[in-house]
């Protein structure tokens, strides 16, 4: 199949076939990763802005290093060190940079539709590195990228979301990303941190940490935002831990093998465990190795890149 999409702003209308495109595409580049020069010059000529208005570990060094690997020019904007700071718009912050010429824009936001905006002043195509609370593309194809290396299909495999799904961009990204592919997801937390939204996403809840590792295969354990603590949606870090947290001694009780994900970064002894962030049911390293891959393909099918057979050509 072709990919016809000009900007990737969310997994949310996603098909399954496109998103398998993408898979299939971040696949084909996890070997040229492994090659002893991991470097293809597919986007030699092309120009990439990463604009990073929050901050940014993984997403943004990943975004570098698939740019770099696929030999494009890419400049890095932070907005701490930019124009921002003397109140300069990001329509204009956007519309400046693209008078520079460039190709692509990827964005990371505390607003969400920020994305969207971007592609109503400019005429790059725009990847949603992050918006708000609204959704994180990348991450969701990354992890449904690390099950598959997994479990081979996604189909009918059971994956329980824990934590604050509410605030969670990684959480909308994900349940978009993995019903698409056919996979059972709940959630589960503490009240307050289940959206209204969940009764149309029709997911089980579990308000109960042992409910939800006995029923599920896969635990993405969400990062416990603790920016958001001061408004009172849980009663401390330690309380947290004692109800929701994922222990070994809870894996162990449910007598079964649970993989577990994180997007990061972790607040270790709060939503899991330190240990078992470490352990052998962990996957957390591998969805790091995977965002290049898959950011990768998306810069790659943004640019024009049609299939991934055209790739081993
Ligand atoms: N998972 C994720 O988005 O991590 P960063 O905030 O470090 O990019």
């Amino acid at each position: 199949m072709e990919f016809n999409r000009k900007h990737l702003l969310g997994l949310e209308g996603f098909s399954k076939e496109e998103i398998t495109l993408i898979l299939d595409t971040a696949e084909s580049f996890k070997e040229v990763l492994s090659r002893p020069i991991p470097k293809v010059p597919t986007l030699r000529g092309k120009t990439v802005v990463n604009l990073f208005f929050e901050p940014s570990t993984r997403t943004r060094i990943s975004f570098e290093l698939a740019e770099k690997r696929l030999s494009a020019d890419s400049v890095n904007f932070t907005a701490s060190s930019s124009s921002v700071l003397k109140g300069e718009t990001l329509r204009d912050t956007i519309r400046n940079i693209e008078a520079m010429s460039i190709d692509l824009v990827v964005i990371r936001h505390r607003a969400a539709g920020a994305p969207k905006f971007l592609t109503q002043c400019v005429d790059s195509a725009v990847i949603n590195a992050g918006d708000g609370q609204h959704e994180h593309p990348t991450q969701g194809l990354l992890d449904l990228l690390t099950l598959r290396d997994k479990f081979k299909s996604l189909e009918g495999l059971k994956v329980a979301i824990v934590g604050d799904i509410a605030h969670s961009r990684v959480a909308r990204s994900n349940i978009y990303g993995l019903q698409a592919m056919g996979a059972q997801v709940a959630l589960c937390g503490p009240p307050t941190f289940i959206p209204v939204e969940a009764e149309q996403w029709e997911t089980p809840v579990f308000y109960h940490v042992d409910d939800a590792i006995a029923w599920a295969d896969v635990l993405n354990v969400l990062r416990i935002q603790l920016e958001r603590q001061h408004r009172g949606l849980f009663p401390s870090n330690r309380e947290y831990h004692r109800l929701f947290g994922i222990t070994r001694q809870r894996l162990e009780r449910a007598k079964k093998d649970v993989t577990i994900l994180h997007p990061g970064p972790i607040n270790r002894g709060i939503e899991i465990e330190s240990e078992l962030a470490d352990s052998e049911f962990s996957l957390i390293l591998n969805q790091v190795t995977n965002g290049v891959a898959v950011r990768m393909a998306v810069l790659y099918l943004l640019s024009g890149g049609q299939t991934e057979s055209e790739l081993s050509e």
